[in-house]
């Protein structure tokens, strides 16, 4: 028999910031596979500051995970096993694997990949956080050449997606991020126009010198006193989109609601969310005009990849403690 390594869930951290024993290290006996199905080893998994609300199991967002599960995640692995004659051994897949070494799942549930220098991209601009990018800033953003468009949570898988997007389309850009590292690498490696250290930095000041005729396109990843003071600048016919709230998910009390948010009346002003699932039909056109961009170099993929299955819960605690520049991985089979 085949040993599988795991992590389960073995805690809720709702109202907290994770902890290291909010997961519980498992071996499981590797079962024969059914009628239909892959077995798959996990190379790389993807990670998301909403695998902590799939735990909490928050109603309208995912189904959620119980503890005692494996606990879940995105990956891209090699099919090893298979009783699906259309992904054969050796095949390059995409799937929601969890983490664990073997995933066995229907072959029909998972997404073949080509095996080109594109392969993490599928986790990364290609995956879930640059289709959140794509449609929340072109979609809900309606971005205009010469608009100023603010984005916080800048530097991450999501924001630093959005600002390229927004550059190519012509956008002075200026991220939000919690380093000076962070802010460097989105002016002198992405192209952003300008980016404010909020740790260290006064943002409203700031925001003030940079957008000088007020925020046309505010994406917002963090939510709370950052979202206010965007509000407290926005243009005329401005769009506020809500994509994420990374800083309330520890809150262990209601979060007050903004208090400039009348401005969204003085200045005829749109506020919207959205779920990027909402758009799922609309995936294969995004992924490919995507990968047009990426190809023509004119989208980069920056990644931070944590080396080692014993690191998956800490790397998920890491998320939230803003080690990752770009998209946070963890290659499950290093070296
Ligand atoms: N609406 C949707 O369909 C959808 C889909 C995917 C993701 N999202 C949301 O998009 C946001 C970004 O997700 P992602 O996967 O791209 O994660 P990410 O930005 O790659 O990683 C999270 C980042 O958040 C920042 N952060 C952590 N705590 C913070 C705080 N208290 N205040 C401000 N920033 C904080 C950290 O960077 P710093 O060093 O800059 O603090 C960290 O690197 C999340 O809020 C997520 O829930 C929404």
């Amino acid at each position: 028999m085949t040993t599988n390594r795991q992590w389960l869930v073995a805690a809720s951290p709702r109202g907290r910031a994770l902890e290291l024993t909010d997961f519980k290290y498992n071996e499981a006996e590797v079962e024969p596979l059914g009628k239909g199905e892959v077995r798959v080893k996990v190379e790389c998994l993807s990670f998301e500051p909403s695998q902590k609300g799939q735990i909490e199991v928050i109603a309208g967002y995912s189904s959620g995970t119980a503890i005692g599960d494996v606990m879940g995640a995105r990956g891209i692995g090699e099919v090893v096993e298979s009783n699906d004659p259309g992904l054969p051994v050796g095949k390059k897949v995409l799937g929601s694997f969890g983490w664990q070494e073997l995933a066995t799942l229907p072959g029909r549930s998972l997404q073949e990949l080509p095996n080109d220098q594109f392969l993490t991209a599928h986790l990364g601009p290609l995956g879930a956080q640059g289709l959140t990018a794509y449609f929340g800033l072109l979609n809900l953003g309606e971005p205009k050449a010469g608009d100023t468009v603010v984005i916080s949570g800048a530097a991450g898988a999501t924001g630093s997606i959005a600002g390229q997007i927004a550059k190519l389309k012509g956008c002075t850009v200026i991220g939000m991020a919690g380093s000076n590292d962070k802010c460097q690498w989105l002016v002198d490696d992405l192209g952003f126009d300008a980016a404010i250290n909020y740790k260290t930095q006064d943002v409203g000041r700031s925001l003030d010198a940079l957008c000088p005729t007020g925020i046309n396109l505010y994406f917002d990843n963090v939510g709370g006193e950052i979202l206010d003071l965007c509000l407290e600048r926005i243009a005329m016919n401005a769009r506020v989109i809500i994509c994420g709230g990374i800083s309330r998910y520890n809150a262990t009390a209601p979060v007050p609601g903004p208090k400039n948010y009348f401005n969204l009346v003085f200045r005829r002003a749109r506020m919207e969310g959205f779920i990027v699932l909402d758009y799922i039909n609309q995936f294969p056109a995004a992924i490919a005009e995507m990968k047009r961009w990426m190809e023509a170099g004119q989208l980069k993929q920056s990644t931070t990849v944590i080396d080692g299955f014993e690191q998956l819960p800490r790397a998920l605690i890491q998320l939230f403690e803003g080690v990752n520049i770009g998209k946070m991985m963890v290659n499950t089979n290093p070296g």
